[in-house]
């Protein structure tokens, strides 16, 4: 297994640029099912995710071509298998997001369970409760949810906890239900929205995404587009947490600052000064050690979850306590025992973490375990005394792009060292 090998102690400086969202790719890729035409998508990610849903669409007949300029054309539209195997569900639990368009295109859909994950068990009941109030029929059998509708029908439906992927699988789904759907208690996710641009660019009719209430009005068919995948905000907060641990000074390009406000603000005061235009963020640490933040992880426009692991190395080095609350996801304080053999003193009580900063930590072996996990783990080894080696790092390639040569670029020592 390929591993990274960190030398700390430099302080980033430079410009650099985000990449395409993960979480915006996603689900427009699976959206492509319910188009009759080819579809292209731009500034689409290199990430293990993006090409393991490709493969998921591939195994069900999807055609996929890569171009010149790097633009992928996606013609899902004569779909061969309705479904989605463990082997691949198992790998990604966003495979899920196939159900809503397969069961309103195709009338049916069979797809493997999602298990546990490593940050807690992540059901997916409110998607299938969701897609049953919209007429289909849900059986579980042999770990797989079988699904199926002969038309979907518009419905009044509220989501009984707030969930990204759902809340897009029934919107997807929604654009070709017969009548109007209403959803209500969904995400307000920026990723909400660009997904709803992209489907009402293929034709959809769908308003009120990123407020409390979505409204879908059925159409007959989707047709082709061309959409441009927007930066990953997460991709940019981790940058910023980079620079404000090795008292760096870097400036991250196409990015929307309005994507990350609440990240920027809590950053802001733990010590560094950061500006921004429409489309790109400034951060310079003078300090020589960041302020202790207390931050509590909730939904859009809340503080993310995904940039929990990363904010911690920031109150992991502050000067005094803090207090971390993580209300979205059970069990998401992986981290915590690696960054605590680094030096780290923090102590964890279920869903609350209290940090007690130090002033120096140290590298040591450390094992990454989920995504944003891995990313706090390299964020602590930029700033560590002597060598990190972060093991495990297939995580880091599901969601992030180049990571190491992005860091280098700024001033990092970072070495992939191979299996
Ligand atoms: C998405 C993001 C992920 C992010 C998360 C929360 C993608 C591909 N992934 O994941 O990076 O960390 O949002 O911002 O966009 N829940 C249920 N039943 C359900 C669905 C969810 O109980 O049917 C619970 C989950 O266990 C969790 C909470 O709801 O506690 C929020 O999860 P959700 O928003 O669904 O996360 P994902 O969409 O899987």
């Amino acid at each position: 297994m390929e591993k990274l090998l960190i030398k700390g102690g430099n302080s980033l400086s430079g410009k650099i640029s985000c990449s395409g969202a993960k979480n915006a790719a996603l689900p427009m890729i699976a959206s492509t099912i319910l188009s009759n035409e080819s579809v292209v998508l731009k500034n689409l990610p290199y990430l293990q995710d993006i090409t393991t849903m490709f493969e998921l669409l591939g195994s069900m007949g999807a055609e996929i071509l890569l171009d010149e300029n790097m633009d992928f054309t996606i013609s899902s539209f004569d779909l061969k298998d309705i479904q989605a195997r463990y082997e691949l569900v198992k790998t990604m639990r966003a495979s899920i997001l196939v159900l809503g368009p397969l069961v309103a295109k195709y009338g049916k859909a069979r797809i493997a369970l999602p298990g546990g994950c490593a940050i807690g068990s992540r059901p997916v009941n409110y998607h299938l409760d969701a897609l049953k109030q919209l007429g289909a029929k849900i059986k579980l059998k042999n770990g797989y949810i079988e699904a199926s509708a002969n038309k979907l029908v518009g419905s009044n439906i509220r989501f009984d906890g707030v969930t990204v992927t759902g809340t897009e699988n029934i919107m997807m789904a929604a654009t070709l239900a017969q009548g109007v759907t209403v959803l209500t208690n969904v995400a307000k996710e920026p990723e909400i929205i660009d997904l709803a641009d992209m489907l009402n660019s293929m034709g959809a009719d769908i308003k009120g995404a990123g407020t409390d209430e979505i409204t879908i009005k059925g159409v007959n068919e989707l047709f082709g587009t061309s959409f441009t995948i927007p930066a990953d905000r997460i991709e940019a907060g981790t940058y910023l947490v980079a620079a404000a641990v090795t008292n760096g000074s870097i400036t991250i390009d196409s990015i929307n600052p309005n994507r990350l406000m609440k990240v920027i603000n809590m950053i802001e005061r733990s010590g560094p000064k950061i500006s921004f235009d429409d489309n790109s963020i400034s951060i310079s640490m003078d300090k020589d050690r960041p302020d202790p933040v207390d931050i509590t992880t909730a939904p859009f426009p809340e503080f993310p979850t995904d940039m929990q692991a990363q904010f911690s190395v920031i109150n992991a080095i502050s000067r005094g306590v803090s207090n971390i609350y993580e209300t979205v996801f059970e069990n998401r304080f992986m981290h915590i025992l690696e960054l605590n053999r680094m030096g780290c003193d923090i102590e964890v009580k279920g869903n609350h973490a209290i940090i007690k900063g130090v002033e120096s930590i140290y590298g040591a072996e450390v094992m990454a375990t989920d995504l944003r996990a891995s990313a706090s783990l390299i964020l602590a080894g930029l700033c560590a005394k002597g060598e990190t080696v972060v093991d495990r790092i297939y995580h880091i390639d599901r969601g992030y792009e180049r990571i190491e040569e992005k860091l280098n670029y700024l001033g990092a020592n970072i070495v992939r060292l191979p299996s």
